[in-house]
């Protein structure tokens, strides 16, 4: 404990919900890289920067346990069951192994299809409303194509009745923080397990019985290292990370991208300019045109960067670790601060300012400061679904830069504020116009 006293005590500024990532930079100016905050039991530690993300991330990531940063600390284990955020070392490494196949590369472009099916319909939707509360829309959207490329849930009924369970267990997190859970929010909980358990496990004997290439049925056939499969409890832990992880943050990102870009119309020409060399009068762009696209990909960094869905990540600390004269101490909470990092002046130029051409060669503010651009995590424990989010962003993006001109509904209060993940508080109202 001797030690720790040297850590810089700090104060969450006013702001730190409703401004989280300027707030979390003034805090990096008074107190430095790393400081504690103490909590109401516990102190708990902040770090902030490339350094400390390389830190955490990459050089003593196994001093780190996300197990019970985000399993224990922010409670997703009990919330959620066991998926990969919740496990730790070679159990870990080895659910990430049959995991990995799903997400892969090549394999994405199957889920492409997809993606621009449920896009084109939902687009002509929003279209045909004229004006939407992207937020919400997105929301719906990302559930449905996780639901069907992960899962391979049915479009209509079937996928309606999940997003319901989803959002009653989603509110479940909200309603009661990690402290306040008792035998009543279990109750709860279980009894929305149950009935998610009632509509996956029909699923889950359909792929033992006929293999599918969507997540679930690539888990089901996968292997552990002593050659044993997935039991049904650990298939569901999986799909419920899963289908949440892949739906609350895609949705934030997207509401942001495009407010961005509608408030950003020199750039958003650009970024059109960009498809029309690429796709011409094409339809159905592919995996690789969307790579190509690197004047939407800047954007969509850039978005990442001031607007992360998950602005800090959570790990318990499990050995001793040295870091600028200080020693974090072993059962420490931590959390690496991804928005306050992507707000450093030292590291980004004008840094609350959208200037997606930081990002393009010879700038290239990320490349030159690694681990300064976390908003997927990094190292072995980046995001499983950093592509296939960007891909179904780019695909949404692609159609719909395309066809409509985005305009926010005047008047509106914008305004982001953070809890587990960010969100626009009031959501964030488009009007579409289709272009001529
Ligand atoms: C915009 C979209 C997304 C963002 C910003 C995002 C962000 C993140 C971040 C920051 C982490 C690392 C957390 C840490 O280091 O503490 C992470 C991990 C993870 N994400 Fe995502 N994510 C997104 C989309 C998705 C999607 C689409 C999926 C799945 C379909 C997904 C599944 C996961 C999983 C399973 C992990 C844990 C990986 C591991 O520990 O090995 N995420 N994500």
């Amino acid at each position: 404990m001797a030690r720790e006293a040297t850590i810089p005590l700090g104060r969450l500024p006013k702001d730190y919900r409703t401004n989280m990532g300027p707030a979390m930079a003034r805090c990096y100016g008074d107190y430095g890289p790393i400081f504690q905050i103490p909590g109401l039991a516990d102190h708990y530690l902040f770090v902030i920067g490339p350094e400390a993300n390389r830190m955490v991330l990459h050089t003593h990531r196994e001093a780190f346990s996300t197990a019970i940063g985000w399993g224990e600390i922010l409670g997703l284990g009990e919330h959620l069951g066991h998926g990969l955020l919740s496990m730790d070392g070679l159990t870990h490494a080895d659910h990430r192994r049959m995991m990995n196949p799903a997400f892969a590369v090549g394999h994405l472009s199957e889920y492409l299809r997809v993606m621009q099916r449920l896009v084109t319909e939902a687009v002509a939707d929003w279209a045909a409303r004229g004006t939407v509360d992207v937020y919400e829309e997105a929301r719906q959207l990302t559930f449905a194509i996780a639901a069907e490329t992960l899962a391979g849930l049915d479009p209509g009924a079937e996928i309606e009745q999940f997003a319901a369970l989803y959002a009653q267990l989603l509110d479940l997190r909200t309603v009661v923080p990690v402290q306040g859970r008792d035998a009543a929010w279990r109750r709860r909980r279980d009894l929305l397990w149950d009935r998610l358990r009632g509509l996956l496990l029909p699923k889950i004997e359909a792929r033992r019985a006929r293999p599918a290439s969507d997540a679930l049925g690539l888990l089901v056939a996968a292997r552990d290292r002593d050659g044993k499969a997935l039991s049904d409890e650990q298939l569901i832990g999986h799909m419920n990370t899963l289908l949440v992880a892949g739906h609350e943050t895609s949705t934030s990102l997207i509401a942001w991208f495009l407010y961005l870009l509608s408030q950003h119309p020199d750039y958003l020409a650009r970024i059109r300019g960009e498809q029309e060399a690429i796709l011409g009068d094409r339809e159905g762009a592919t995996a690789e045109d969307l790579q190509r696209m690197k004047l939407l990909g800047y954007a969509l960094s850039e978005t990442e960067r001031l607007y992360p869905p998950i602005p800090n990540g959570a790990r318990g600390v499990l050995t001793e670790v040295p870091f600028r004269g200080h020693v974090l101490p072993a059962g420490a909470k931590l959390f690496y601060s991804i928005v306050g990092s992507h707000y450093l002046k030292d590291v980004w130029t004008e840094p609350e300012r959208f200037d997606p051409d930081r990002f393009a060669p010879p700038r290239e503010e990320d490349v030159k400061n690694p681990y300064a651009l976390v908003g997927f995590g990094g190292g072995p424990r980046t995001c499983i679904g950093i592509n296939f989010a960007k891909l179904e962003i780019k695909a949404l993006a692609t159609h719909l830069f395309r066809r409509y001109d985005l305009t926010p509904l005047p008047g509106q209060d914008i305004r982001q504020q953070y809890d587990v993940s960010a969100a626009p508080v009031h959501g964030i109202k488009l009007r579409l116009t289709a272009r001529a």
